[in-house]
């Protein structure tokens, strides 16, 4: 059974680019949750790892970049919530790399993936929602 499933209700922020974005981040979070339970080895793991980070923090421009095109009321508080995941999903990843002795990522490691997209889309990202529809972005 896949770690987060999608569905409009609970997770579209109704903007199609960034919904898209958002459901890729989901795949690839159930990619590395599947390859950890199949015990691949930890190159697979690491990586969809860098790819989950590197498609974050790509994700996390293009909100940016629309919060300053926009000129977005809550732009400095959503991008530090951004440079905080950022920060922790690395140091998980640095962890991770540096532990020789274990070949899978820890399910504490993919609770706090899953939990902070989870959180952060239904609480910070839908704040935007009513804001960038109005300016016509939808
Ligand atoms: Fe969709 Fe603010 O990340």
């Amino acid at each position: 059974m896949a770690l987060m499933t999608w569905n409009d209700n609970d997770f579209s922020v109704n903007i199609k680019l960034l919904d898209t974005h958002h459901k890729k981040l989901f795949d690839l979070i159930n990619a590395l949750h599947d390859a950890m339970k199949q015990g691949k080895v930890k190159d697979v793991l690491g990586k969809i790892f860098s790819e989950l980070i590197e498609y974050t923090v790509y994700h996390f421009r293009a909100e940016e970049e629309l919060f300053q095109k926009y000129v977005y009321p809550e732009y400095q508080q959503h991008k530090k919530e951004h440079e905080d995941l950022t920060k922790t999903a690395l140091e998980l990843k640095d962890r991770f790399d540096a532990d020789q002795m274990r070949t899978v990522l820890t399910m504490e490691t993919m609770e706090f993936l899953k939990d902070w997209l989870k959180n952060h889309i239904c609480g910070t990202d839908k704040k935007y929602t009513k804001f960038l529809n109005g300016k016509g972005v939808a």
